[in-house]
């Protein structure tokens, strides 16, 4: 099985494709299934996910519009979190939450193994999360997932974990707007540890700025294109995973990869963070 190690720069987040709020089904559930066909059709060959999208919505649309898989699809989940009635967010988190999680999300996505698991640490939680990661070590060591990863953690976080299993990624909040984690992203690169922003583009705020606009419009790309392409050219370890619930956007999104910023860009987009 293909592992998070050998996929491309740009993938695919599956979060957009539920309906408002990250709850129900999409609006446009034909559409939803023409971005995933689309998505592989152009060689996307990673996707993120998560059973708590929808809840199930994201991980059956995958499920019944691209199973049986191609196999070089790379397929990451991440666990940690739970949906109510209400569309509430909430921690799922103890151990046995953690290991029910996994097979759910195995189950679900109609596989025996899922390449990445990330643990998403949910707004509000203190301590070590040496537990739940232990679950996830053993689930690994049995064969059920390829990689472990780690969602919303701290530079100390990585490092406590690392001494029970290998973190092969890091998946938090990181944009041309949003640069908190500028050192963290040079030391995991350091470690050969990827790192997966999320909301690349801004998430429920898109980037709105003039810079982006001018720099778009030299290259004749989108502010879109050039946000993702500073995102590529900040460090050789950044995975993409931009969301959109359009086949239009998402192919706009993956031209990305081919436009190069020159020094002056980087320079003006630095000023932006
Ligand atoms: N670990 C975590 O806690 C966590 C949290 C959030 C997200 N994620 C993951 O990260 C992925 C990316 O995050 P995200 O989807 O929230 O945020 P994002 O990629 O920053 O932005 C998605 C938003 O931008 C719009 N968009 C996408 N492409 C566009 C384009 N070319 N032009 C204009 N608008 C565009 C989308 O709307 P349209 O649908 O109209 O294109 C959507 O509203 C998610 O899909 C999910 O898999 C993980």
């Amino acid at each position: 099985m293909k592992r998070l190690s050998d996929v491309k720069r740009i993938g695919f987040g599956a979060m957009r494709l539920t309906g408002p709020g990250i709850f129900g089904p999409p609006a446009d559930p034909a559409e939803a299934r023409r971005v995933l066909l689309r998505a592989v059709d152009l060689g996307v060959d990673h996707i993120d996910t998560s059973d708590y999208y929808g809840p199930y919505v994201a991980n059956d649309l995958i499920r019944e519009t691209l199973h049986p898989y191609p196999p070089e699809l790379v397929l990451v989940t991440k666990v940690g979190a739970r949906r109510s009635d209400d569309g509430g967010w909430h921690p799922a988190f103890s151990p046995d939450e953690i290991r029910s999680a996994v097979h759910d999300n195995l189950g679900r996505l109609g596989v025996e193994r899922i390449a990445a698991v990330n643990l998403r640490k949910m707004d509000g939680w203190e301590g070590s999360m040496a537990d739940q990661w232990t679950v996830l070590a053993e689930l690994r060591m049995q064969g059920l997932i390829g990689d472990l990863g780690l969602s919303s953690v701290s530079p100390a976080e990585v490092e406590e974990l690392q001494q029970i299993a290998p973190v092969a990624c890091v998946q938090n909040h990181y944009n041309l707007a949003h640069r908190q984690d500028d050192d963290f992203i040079d030391a995991l690169n350091e470690q050969g540890i990827f790192y997966v922003p999320f909301f690349p583009l801004g998430g429920f705020n898109p980037l709105d700025v003039e810079t982006l606009d001018g720099v778009a419009a030299k290259h004749g790309a989108t502010s879109m294109q050039v946000a993702l392409a500073w995102l590529l050219q900040r460090s050789p370890n950044i995975l993409l995973i931009p969301g959109t619930s359009s086949v239009a956007h998402l192919e706009e999104n993956l031209a990305a990869g081919r436009l190069k910023l020159d020094d002056e860009d980087l320079v003006a987009l630095d000023k932006i963070g």
